[in-house]
Order: structure tokens, then C-alpha cells, then sequence
């Protein structure tokens, strides 16, 4: 019978499909991360066949030798991979495997819900009504910005980046412009996008939105000398991984206000957040929740179950990745 080891406590219809196929699931009892040394002592001597893991487990070749040879598939449900060291695993036969797809509505609706916030200062107002500011209606009060006929700026154009500018054409009339490793040109006629150097969409953007995985070559796209290319009244927005953004920079941008606002999901240090963003009211701060919905969150429990099953039966999982 398949063994299989679960980092942490997930959605519970990923565990049945498992369990359905009769294999056995043992579950991580503690619904926290497990220490590098926690995770490895948990699989040494236990021979699993897969491992289900999450974004917060770094899965490096330290972990990969507390396994057997009978280590089949590393399935991450995330879409985001950088915690795992595919190229190691791919040298030992492993499989690994994300859950993209699932997600894409749900992140992407994430991204507007913070771009509406940070523009509509939501947060800020709800803190001004319940400490009692409200006095009656002024003219002048909270003033935001509109999205609508504004210029949306996505930096990497994958399925979430896609579905922001979709949103932004049909929903708020807004301009797309977008940069990518690639173009598309079937995007840039759906969605009469334009296709701009990475420094020309930061100088001509109101709203941007960032979109890219984190490799080597995006840590720390956004540093202060980026920062510096966008408009004074510019909202930059991130859901996709905090190094991306140089946190101390952007702190630095936002409290200077050399740009109008930010809202982010991640964050460079997770789960430590710098501590000058906590004092910005120009900031919105959501922790790592983009794709966090009852409906969504069991999707990519059961695409990451069903990655490991077509693995465990001898088939290539669905996603792939090496
Ligand atoms: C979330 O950040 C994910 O990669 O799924």
C-alpha cells in the first residue's frame, strides 16, 4: 500500500481522494509549519511514496534524503513552486507537480479586491468609522481614485495576469499594457493590450499589477530604482511572491510618497512583514490569502491528491513540472 505524508492540515476532499484509493495519509497532527528538522525527522525511516507538500515547506535535497528510493512525486498544492528544488529532484527521478488552473478566478479577483481597496481607501474608512470619526457627510472626506478609464500596468502575462486584464477591460473600461518573457499578440488583440518594456509600463501605468514567479531574474524586479519610474499617484499591487518587491525600498517609496499607494498579499521575509509598512496608511496588507475561498482551496487540495494518484498509478501527473 502507497504511503503518502501530508505537511499540514488541508482541505479535507484532496485526504479522500487519497484515502479512496486506499493508500495510507498520514497527516501532519500540528496545523503549523514544520521546522526543516521537524519535516525531516517526520519522513526519515517511514518510506513514503509522495509527498503532499504546501508554499511554506522548502523542499531541498536535505528533505528529499530523508526519503526512500521510493519517492515518487513531490505535489505542492500551490501554483507557485520556488519553495521546491526541482532541478534536485529532477536529477533523482522525482516527479513534482503544482495546482494551476484552480486558482486563477480566485487570486485574480483577489488582485481587484486590492487594487479597489487601496483606491477607494476601504480600510482606512472602515477604521474611521468604528473609531467614532464619522460626523457627517463632507465633500472632502477620504478621497480615492477612480479605476475606471485608468491605465492598468500586469507584469507577467500567465493565466492570473490574463484574467487581472480581463477584469480590468470588461469590468472597468481600463487601458492594458503588459509585460512578459513572451508576447502574445492574441492577448494584445482581445484585450487591445499593448506590450511595453518593463521600465516604460512603470513610467505610464496608474495601477500595477505584478504577476510573475519568482526565479532569480524577478527577485527584486521591483527595487528602488524601479519604484522610481512610477507616477507619484501610482498603485503598485502584488499577489504573486514578496521578494519580487524590495520591501525596504517600497516602505521607503510609500512613506515618502513617491508613489500613491500599494496593496500586498506577500511579503519579502513571510511571514515577517517590515515593520515600517505597519505604520503607512498607505499600505494594504492581506496575509498570503489570495487564493484562500472554501471553494478554491479544496480544488487545489484535490488537484494536488490527484497529481500524486496519477503518479502513484504509473501516469505522468497532470501538472507536471519535472
Ligand atoms: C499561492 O501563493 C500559490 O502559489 O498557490
Amino acid at each position: 500500500m502507497a504511503k503518502i505524508y501530508v505537511t499540514r492540515m488541508v482541505p479535507q476532499s484532496g485526504i479522500e481522494a487519497l484515502k479512496s484509493k486506499g493508500y495510507e495519509v498520514a497527516v501532519n497532527p500540528e496545523d503549523r509549519v514544520l521546522t526543516k528538522e521537524e519535516l525531516i525527522g517526520a519522513l526519515k525511516g517511514q518510506n513514503y511514496d509522495a509527498l503532499y507538500c504546501l508554499l511554506t515547506d522548502k523542499v531541498d535535497s536535505e528533505v528529499m534524503d530523508a526519503f526512500g528510493p521510493q519517492l515518487k512525486i513531490i505535489a505542492n498544492m500551490a501554483v507557485g513552486f520556488d519553495n521546491i528544488d526541482t532541478l534536485e529532484a529532477k536529477k533523482r527521478g522525482i516527479m513534482v507537480a503544482n495546482t494551476p488552473g484552480v486558482l486563477t478566478d480566485t487570486v485574480a479577483e483577489h488582485a481587484f479586491a486590492l487594487m479597489l481597496s487601496i483606491a477607494h481607501r476601504i480600510p482606512e474608512s472602515d477604521k474611521f468609522a468604528r473609531a467614532g470619526k464619522y460626523v457627517g457627510w463632507a465633500p472632502m472626506l477620504l478621497l480615492g481614485n477612480d479605476l475606471s478609464g485608468k491605465t492598468l500596468g500586469v507584469v507577467g502575462l500567465g493565466r492570473i495576469g490574463s484574467r487581472v486584464a480581463h477584469h480590468a477591460v470588461s469590468g472597468f473600461d481600463m487601458k492594458v499594457l503588459y509585460n512578459d518573457v513572451n508576447r502574445n499578440e492574441e492577448f494584445e488583440k482581445e484585450f487591445n493590450a499593448i506590450y511595453l518594456p518593463l521600465d516604460d509600463l512603470l513610467k505610464q501605468s496608474d495601477f500595477i499589477s505584478i504577476h510573475v514567479p519568482l526565479l532569480e531574474t524577478t527577485r527584486h524586479l521591483i527595487n528602488a530604482e524601479k519604484l522610481k519610474l512610477m507616477k507619484p499617484a501610482a498603485y503598485l499591487v502584488n499577489t504573486s511572491r514578496g521578494p519580487v518587491i524590495d520591501e525596504a525600498a517600497l516602505a521607503i517609496a510609500l512613506a515618502n510618497k513617491t508613489i500613491k499607494g500599494a496593496a500586498l498579499d506577500v511579503f519579502e521575509f513571510e511571514p515577517k512583514i517590515t515593520p515600517e509598512l505597519l505604520l503607512l496608511d498607505n499600505v494594504i496588507l492581506t496575509p498570503h490569502i489570495a487564493s484562500a475561498t472554501e471553494e478554491t482551496r479544496s480544488k487545489m487540495s484535490e488537484l494536488a491528491a490527484a497529481n500524486i494518484i496519477e503518479a502513484l498509478e504509473g501516469r505522468n501527473p497532470l501538472n507536471l513540472l519535472s
